[in-house]
């Protein structure tokens, strides 16, 4: 962002677009994509998917393990460069852009080095962003006053939890499994603030029920508790967690809600409204498949006790929050968030066009696909194990993703023989899974290891398949 803007918004409570753009290279903003032979969304880049792409699935996921529609899915899947002499299964960590979507990132930084102030000749002085947001708000059930492009979902939880006024005291319940990018800032205010931190001891293996996520929070809130944070899927195991349902209690009982979403954005369908969380940060990058370094925040602008939030992004702070005495009901807390200097803009645009390609295909289908592919691991697996292996999500639809964890060894802690089978599936099957390791109960000492599978829209049956052969000739070599 430059000195432009800011004098646009004395008021605060105005949208930053309020610019014209200025074309420089006489292309207005209208034929810039296409001038420059950018598609801006999946349908005008001539990526079409074949008709009969079956009803959207019903409210509550349905796992259909024969997933049909084969030749759409085909149509997806043609879609991706991915290295076909690996199977790329760890989308959890990071994912990879459609061919369409790169074509359109190399331009668009083709375009910046070719003339550096390309963007703002063309877009205008905000960068397009307005536009951007008001389209991913419209994806993702909210508004757009509440949403902005982050950098990725560590950049979203500093945010939210430096942003919120914590005191000494105050008691923030989470779960005992949660990422590094939720428990460093946890930490921070822990012992910067003597906030409490209190870490619940969610169900692994006996995972049944809504109840009993909701039941534990429940018995656990204080007087003192001001905020339950927990993931929306857990990294370590693959599970989702209700939200709707735990940001509801935490509603009900004065507290805020602060999902980490690191795996909710281009996996499931999400509408924050419909969630009732107050803040929920994600990444563009992973399932999403937008470019590295992108991610989606978003921040609760509308309805009762809004937080008090100070944006630690505060470039626009003297324009944007000041003026209405950081009053949340008054001023655009996506824009107070967003800037902070110069953006990547290729990134951001390539974000949203990848946005638009999953609009295209249907977020409803690819949750469904995405499941139910992992659903049909979880079925592979336990016909090929019979009573060994254990699985730590069960193959149930509230609990499903695309993140499927097991061990085949009989020794859950048997952390060089997870290694060693992660390794050897790479170098010898050609196939690219992680391990995670967590605490099966709160207290305990030593880890229990599990490979974590993810499996996406660019995946099919075949290469499931193979993947559960390998697993299990190797897991036997391996035990020995
Ligand atoms: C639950 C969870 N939170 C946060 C992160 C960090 O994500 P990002 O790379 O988008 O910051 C991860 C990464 O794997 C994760 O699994």
């Amino acid at each position: 962002m430059n000195d432009l803007h800011c004098n646009k918004h004395e008021t605060g409570s105005e949208s930053l677009n309020q610019t014209q753009p200025v074309s420089q290279n006489g292309i207005s903003r209208r034929g810039f994509f296409k001038l420059a032979g950018i598609a801006a969304a999946a349908g005008a880049a001539g990526v079409s998917f074949p008709k009969g792409a079956g009803a959207a699935p019903s409210k509550l996921l349905s796992l259909d393990a024969s997933l049909p529609n084969k030749v759409f899915w085909k149509g997806v899947q043609k879609q991706f460069i991915i290295d076909p002499k690996v199977v790329y299964m760890n989308i959890g960590t990071t994912g990879s852009m459609p061919q369409q979507i790169l074509k359109n990132y190399q331009k668009y930084n083709e375009l910046a080095a070719f003339h550096p102030r390309t963007f703002e000749a063309e877009l205008g002085a905000d960068f397009g962003l307005p536009a951007q947001r008001a389209e991913l708000a419209a994806q993702f059930g909210c508004n757009a006053d509440e949403i902005c492009l982050s950098r990725n979902t560590t950049d979203g939880m500093d945010a939210i939890l430096f942003g919120l006024n914590f005191q000494e005291g105050d008691e923030i319940l989470t779960t005992h499994h949660e990422h590094i990018a939720a428990l460093s800032p946890l930490n921070v205010l822990r012992d910067r603030y003597k906030v409490k931190v209190t870490e619940l001891e969610i169900p692994v293996l006996d995972t049944a029920s809504e109840d009993q996520f909701v039941d534990l929070f429940a018995r656990n809130i204080t007087k003192n508790t001001k905020a339950i944070l927990f993931s929306h899927i857990t990294y370590k195991t693959g599970t989702r967690l209700p939200a709707k349902a735990l940001c509801t209690l935490a509603r009900e009982n004065g507290l805020i809600s602060i999902v980490d979403g690191a795996h909710g954005p281009g996996m499931l369908k999400l509408d924050f409204h419909d969630m009732g969380c107050d803040f929920y940060a994600g990444p563009g990058h992973k399932w999403q498949c937008g470019p590295g370094g992108t991610g989606i925040l978003y921040l609760r602008n509308h309805g009762d006790d809004l937080p008090e939030f100070w944006t630690q992004n505060a470039s626009t702070y003297t324009f944007v929050a000041q003026p209405v005495k950081n009053d949340r009901s008054k001023y655009d807390i996506g824009m107070a968030m967003q800037y902070r200097g110069q953006m990547d803009v290729s990134a951001h645009l390539a974000m949203v066009d990848a946005c638009k390609m999953w609009e295209e295909i249907g977020r409803e289908k690819i949750e469904e696909y995405v499941c139910s592919l992992s659903s049909y691991l979880k079925k592979s697996l336990a016909q090929k194990y019979g009573e060994a292996g254990t699985f730590f999500a069960p193959d149930i639809p509230e609990f499903s993703t695309g993140l499927t964890s097991f061990n085949p060894f009989a020794n859950l802690e048997a952390g060089d023989k997870i290694q060693a089978l992660v390794a050897r599936l790479e170098s010898e099957a050609g196939y690219q899974v992680r391990y995670t390791d967590f605490h099966l109960h709160a207290g305990d000492t030593k880890p229990t290891y599990a490979l974590r599978i993810s499996t996406h829209i660019f995946h099919n049956r075949a290469q499931v398949d193979g993947l559960v052969d390998a697993l299990y000739d190797l897991s036997l070599q391996i035990e020995g």
